[in-house]
């Protein structure tokens, strides 16, 4: 089978499809036949900085596809999946025509929206829902999402309306102000100087701006960028975690039309060079999928 691997940490150049040994499933694990993963940008911190298991590695975090074998768990032949995989942490990267993932690791793919749009939730929803959980946000608390515009700032926007927050957000550029009211923003800034200072109860920051002067005396200031926190009281990073059921959640949330995918751009899994170098140019709306 063929999988996306890296033997080298670089440009999208080192991003090479290669044959490579179908995986075996271990006990408790389940085969996956892979429709589609998505860019996130760990995959390209991954590509290019040192860091990431030993190489040639399998890149790759995000998975939709159909189950070839379930072994001894819940999973049967046939049933659509998705799932989170730590890459990083793990080596298990999802950019493979086949996967052997733990069970657990693995949610029924949402039965609303195309399998292969799924492989936009996992990594981007887990990373909104547990980044709001640590902000510990009340309905009726005021929310700024920073790069609401994004790919986890867009799922956090529409989670946090969904609680009764009240959302406002700051984008990278006036082309997405459209797109975070779309999501259910109210208020929409893309200048880090126009929010009212002291005004918000939670910042979610997906940017790594230095902004702490926007949180009220009390507040939560959550980062998941890379960045240092600002230096305010209440400052913490959030650091996703595999959780199927949170992801679980997050399928039932989608499946009742309450969580919207949006998917900018597909490409076949042998264009993965093109795509990082889509993804990096920026400005994009929705996630970059790379179907298999
Ligand atoms: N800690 C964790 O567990 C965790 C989990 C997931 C993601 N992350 C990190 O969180 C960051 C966001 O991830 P993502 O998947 O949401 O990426 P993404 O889809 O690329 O979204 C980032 C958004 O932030 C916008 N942005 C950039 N600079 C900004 C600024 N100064 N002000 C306002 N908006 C700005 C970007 O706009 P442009 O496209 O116009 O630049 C983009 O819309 C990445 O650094 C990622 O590595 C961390």
């Amino acid at each position: 089978m063929r999988a996306i691997q890296i033997d080298r940490h670089g440009g999208p150049e080192v991003l090479t499809v290669r044959e490579v040994p179908e995986p075996v499933p271990e006990d408790g694990e389940v085969l996956i036949r892979s429709t589609s993963s998505s860019l996130n940008p760990v995959d390209w911190k991954t590509r290019v900085w040192n860091v990431g298991p030993k190489l040639p590695a399998t890149l790759g975090w995000d998975l939709a596809g159909v189950v070839i074998a379930g072994g001894d768990t819940a999973f049967r032949p046939g049933d659509h999946v998705v799932a989170m995989s730590a890459q990083i942490a793990t080596g298990r990267g999802t950019w493979a025509e086949r996967v052997a993932l733990p069970a657990g690791l693995l949610a029924k793919a949402p039965t609303t929206v195309p399998l292969t749009d799924a492989a936009a939730l996992p990594l981007a929803g887990l990373s909104a829902l547990q980044a709001l959980g640590k902000a510990a946000l009340t309905s009726g608390g005021r929310l700024l999402v920073i790069g609401a515009a994004g790919a986890v700032g867009g799922i956090a926007v529409q989670l946090a309306r969904r609680s009764g927050a009240v959302v406002d957000a700051l984008v990278s550029r006036p082309a997405h102000h459209e797109e975070a009211r779309a999501l259910g923003a109210d208020r929409v800034w893309h200048t880090p100087a126009e929010p009212p200072a002291g005004a918000y109860d939670v910042v979610l920051d997906t940017a790594g701006l230095d902004a702490g002067h926007i949180l009220a005396p009390g507040g939560r200031y959550v980062s998941i960028a890379d960045h240092p926190l600002p230096d305010v009281p209440g400052a913490v990073k959030s650091y996703v975690q595999e959780d199927r059921d949170q992801l679980a959640h997050l399928v039932s949330l989608v499946e009742r039309g309450e969580l919207r995918l949006r998917i900018a751009h597909r490409y076949p899994f042998h264009q993965a060079r093109a795509a990082h170098e889509r993804f990096e140019a920026g400005g994009t709306i929705g996630k970059i999928l790379l179907t298999f």
